[in-house]
């Protein structure tokens, strides 16, 4: 992978972005940027940017690209020319393409769309619960912490997302197939874009986005490492 590359990580909601980004960019020395994080992290700040962008996500619709965009401009910026950068949840459709596409200049894009069925992202969602001071994140359809919604690591509540209630849900899924699926449409087109079955445990999904990689790349090597089930 060249050391300027944008990796971008597209897929629906509960596709897994932030668990493989996660894991990806620990391997590869990537710097990750998960735009629903920062503005997660934004809310709980109260800044402005967090106050404007809080009602919007609780109820599951998109943030202003403009926003967005400007988290992504730093993010770059920060990174310096010759470190690569892993996006998670940026772009979410095409005008957000074509900010990328004004920001990255001339670094590569690598395109990674993981596949998942609604079916199965309704009960990853539904089922995820955070612990409100470690951040632990729990999946009550997987496993159950020792002692009901406490966090086993450090004893803080767990709690649920405000937009992985179902009614919320809906909507994220229908935005995603209104904004999101037509950009992945595009980008399906170029050579640097391809597709992994999210369907499958963590640890197979992370196996299958690395042997693409290095299909893609035959400098990159990356190391077998263990993900949660
Ligand atoms: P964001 O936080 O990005 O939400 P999302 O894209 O809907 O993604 P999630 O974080 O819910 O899921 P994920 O795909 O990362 O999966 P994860 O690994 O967490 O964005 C939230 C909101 O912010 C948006 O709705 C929007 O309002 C705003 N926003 C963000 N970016 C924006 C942008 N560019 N433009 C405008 N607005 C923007 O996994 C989910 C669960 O499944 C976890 O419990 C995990 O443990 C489990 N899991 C993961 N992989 C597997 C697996 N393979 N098998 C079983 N369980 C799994």
């Amino acid at each position: 992978m060249k050391n300027d590359s944008i990796i971008v990580l597209l897929g629906p909601p509960g596709a897994g972005k932030g668990t493989q980004g996660e894991k990806l960019a620990e391997v590869l020395n990537l710097i990750p940027l998960s735009t629903g994080q920062v503005l997660r992290e934004e809310a709980r700040k109260g800044s402005a940017l967090g106050k404007e962008a809080q009602e919007i996500m609780e109820r599951g619709d998109l943030v202003p690209d403009a926003l967005v965009a400007e988290i992504v401009r730093q993010r770059i910026e920060t990174a310096g020319p010759s470190q690569a950068v892993l996006l998670d949840g940026f772009p979410r459709n095409l005008p957000q393409a074509d900010l990328l596409e004004q920001l990255k200049g001339a670094r590569p894009l690598c395109l990674v769309n993981i596949q998942v069925d609604e079916d199965v992202v309704l009960k990853r969602l539904t089922g995820r619960r955070y612990c409100v001071d470690c951040g632990r994140i729990y999946n009550f359809n997987l496993s159950t912490p020792k002692q009901g919604d406490v966090c086993d690591a450090c004893g803080a509540q767990l709690v649920q997302r405000e937009d992985d209630r179902e009614a919320v849900f809906q909507t994220r899924f229908r935005v995603y197939r209104e904004e999101t699926v037509p950009l992945i449409e595009a980008y399906s087109q170029k050579s640097t874009f391809f597709a992994v079955n999210g369907n499958q445990p963590p640890q197979a999904v992370f196996e299958e986005i690395s042997s693409q990689l290095e299909e893609m790349d035959r400098e990159v090597n990356i190391p077998a490492v263990e993900l949660e089930q």
